[in-house]
């Protein structure tokens, strides 16, 4: 890292994010090495179980910065994205004094709403000091929230300032590291994509592939870990209802490391294929023969080596 928090090169932010365990490939590397550069929010779409959501959390760990994450879901508003007042505790507050007739009227309504009271929400989080430096925002799963709250995202994240009635306006430091991530079930509005650098986290290809399976399963043997890699690559080329991401990858070698199979078969894909396919229509087109048809032809697209 560089003083203004912005990494020395593309290289460099491929080394640091392979040394914690993320493979980046060179176009993502380039916009996340831009976004540091520019200070743009990064904004990645994709298809489930692609690492959008690890490359936040791998960036925290390089840049030794917080992270921070607003999980999205529908109904999410700006009270529990930003802060809210501790109800109970104030309740509590107004309880006792009234028990011991001590407070005077003013006194109690400051007090009531200063920071003791206040329970900071992630966006709130995000803007106040830390130690550690701004920290990494990551705003998960975007689409799942309505247009509304998205209007009002694109607000704080164009000054990253909060203004509580109560105590004043409360304004970052130093602007935090956006990332925002959409599985794309919806578009999410251009105004605000606007304000972002874009960029598609695609299916590794098989090299890219079997790199995080040794990243993430090192235990692993090669040949396996192959034969993995490659079945899952021919399995995304059916046509599926929900294809399987990398992190069912991962998974699926970690299930028949367990079983300690070392080589596949049709038996042993016919009995772990929950850990790939999670859509009981997906499992069915595997039945018979199909999947020692997609064996075949996933070992003969094996590369030498
Ligand atoms: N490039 C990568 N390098 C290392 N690990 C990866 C990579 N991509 C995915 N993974 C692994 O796959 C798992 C799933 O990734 P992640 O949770 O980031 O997916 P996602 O794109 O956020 O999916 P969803 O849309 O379902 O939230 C992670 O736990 C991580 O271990
Ligand atoms: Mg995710």
């Amino acid at each position: 890292m560089t003083e203004q928090g912005g990494f020395h090169s593309i290289d460099a932010v491929q080394a640091q994010l392979a040394e914690a365990g993320y493979v980046c490939g060179r176009a993502l590397a380039t916009v996340v090495f831009l976004s540091a550069r520019l200070g743009r929010p990064l904004f990645l779409e994709g298809e489930a179980g692609v690492g959008k959501t690890e490359i936040a959390k791998a960036l925290a760990t390089v840049t030794d910065r917080p992270l921070i994450r607003l999980q999205c879901y529908e109904g999410l508003d700006a009270a529990s994205a930003v802060y809210e007042w501790n109800f109970a505790a104030q309740m509590v507050a107004i309880r006792t004094a009234e028990a011991t007739g001590s407070a005077d009227r003013q006194a109690l309504q400051a007090e009531l709403f200063s920071e003791e009271y206040l329970i900071a929400r992630p966006l709130l989080q995000a803007m106040q000091p830390d130690t550690r430096g701004a920290p990494i925002l990551l705003i998960d799963e975007l689409d799942r929230t309505d247009e509304p709250f998205e209007a009002f995202l694109l607000e704080a994240l164009s000054d990253f300032q909060v203004t509580i009635p109560e105590l004043g306006t409360i304004k970052a430091p130093e602007p935090p590291t956006v990332i925002l991530t959409s599985n794309r079930t919806r578009e999410v509005h251009d105004a605000l994509k606007r304000r972002c650098l874009y960029h598609w986290v695609d299916y590794p290809d098989f090299d890219r592939e079997l790199e995080i399976l040794h990243a993430r399963v090192p235990q692993a043997a090669e040949t396996l870990s192959r034969e993995v890699v490659a079945f899952v690559q021919a399995l995304r080329t059916e046509d599926l209802f929900k294809k399987p991401g990398v992190a069912e990858t991962i998974d699926w070698a970690n299930c028949l490391l367990a079983l300690d199979v070392v080589t596949l078969s049709p038996e042993v894909i016919a009995d772990t294929l929950g850990a790939i396919l999670k859509y009981q229509d997906d499992i069915a087109k595997l039945q018979g023969s199909e999947a020692k048809r997609l064996l075949d032809q996933a070992r003969a697209a094996l590369p030498e080596g």
